[in-house]
C-alpha cells in the first residue's frame, strides 16, 4: 500500500440536492462509494429560510445507510430535540453557535447521549468564539456558504477562517476536526485540504454529477 498517497480527509455527501423520489437508490449509491459519512441537513424555516425533513425520514435513511449519519441542525432551540436525533440514528450531531445560548451545556448533553458533538459557525461568525469549547468538540463546521440551500458559491474569505481555526486547534493541542460545508468542488478541494480541512460536506458536486461514484472517488483521492 502506498502510504504517502493515502488521503486522510473524509467525504460527507449531503443529500439536500439528491433525488428524493428515489432516495433509497441515492443512499445505496453513497453506500457503494468511497464516502465516509452521510450528511443530513435539517432546516426549520426559522433559523434558515428553508425547510427539509424530520425524524421519520431520518429513521428510514438510517435503516439503509451503511455510512454514519452526520446530522447538521439548522434549527433554533436544538436542545429540545437532542435525544430524538440520537433515537433516530444520528452519529455526529452539529448545532449552530448562533442558536445555542448555553453552548457548553448543549455540547455536554450531546456527549452524554453518545453522539459526536460538533458546532457550526455562519460566515459572519468569528471562529475565535469557539476557543473556550474547542477541546470538547469532535468537529467544528465552518459554513462556506450562508446556510439554507445547496448549490451556492463558495465564500473565498473562508480560507482565512480555516487557517485561523487550524492554528487554534494546534495551539490548544486538540484533535478537533475541521469540516466545511457549501460550494466544495473537485477544483477547490486540494486548496482546502492544504488549508487544514479534514471533513468535506459535498452536495451539488456529487448529486448533480453524471457519475456520482466517480466524482466521490475523485474528491477522496484528488490529483
Ligand atoms: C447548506 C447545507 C449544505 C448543502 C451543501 O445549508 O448545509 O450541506 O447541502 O451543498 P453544496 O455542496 O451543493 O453547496
Ligand atoms: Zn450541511
Amino acid at each position: 500500500m502506498k502510504e504517502s498517497n493515502m488521503s486522510q480527509h473524509l467525504i460527507s455527501p449531503s443529500i439536500l440536492t439528491a433525488d428524493f423520489l428515489h432516495l433509497e437508490q441515492e443512499i445505496e449509491m453513497v453506500n457503494t462509494s468511497e464516502a465516509d459519512l452521510l450528511h443530513l441537513d435539517i432546516m426549520d424555516g426559522v433559523f434558515v429560510p428553508n425547510l427539509t425533513f424530520g425524524f421519520p425520514v431520518i429513521r428510514q435513511i438510517k435503516s439503509v445507510s451503511k455510512k454514519p449519519l452526520d446530522v447538521h441542525l439548522m434549527i433554533i432551540n436544538p436542545d429540545r430535540y437532542l435525544e430524538q436525533y440520537r433515537d433516530v440514528g444520528a452519529d455526529w450531531l452539529t448545532v449552530h453557535y448562533e442558536t445555542c445560548p448555553h453552548l457548553h451545556r448543549t455540547i455536554q448533553n450531546i456527549k452524554e447521549l453518545e453522539m459526536k458533538p460538533a458546532v457550526s459557525i455562519n460566515p459572519h461568525t468569528d471562529v475565535s468564539l469557539l476557543e473556550p469549547v474547542l477541546k470538547d468538540l469532535n468537529m467544528v463546521l465552518v459554513m462556506t456558504v450562508n446556510p439554507g440551500f445547496g448549490g451556492q458559491k463558495f465564500i473565498q474569505a473562508s480560507y482565512d477562517k480555516i487557517r485561523k481555526l487550524k492554528k487554534m486547534i494546534t495551539d490548544a493541542g486538540a484533535d478537533t476536526l475541521i469540516q466545511v460545508d457549501g460550494g466544495v468542488t473537485e477544483e477547490n478541494i486540494v486548496d482546502l485540504i492544504a488549508a487544514g480541512v479534514d471533513v468535506f460536506v459535498v452536495g451539488n458536486t456529487i448529486f448533480s454529477a453524471e457519475d456520482p461514484i466517480r466524482v466521490t472517488a475523485n474528491l477522496k483521492n484528488p490529483a
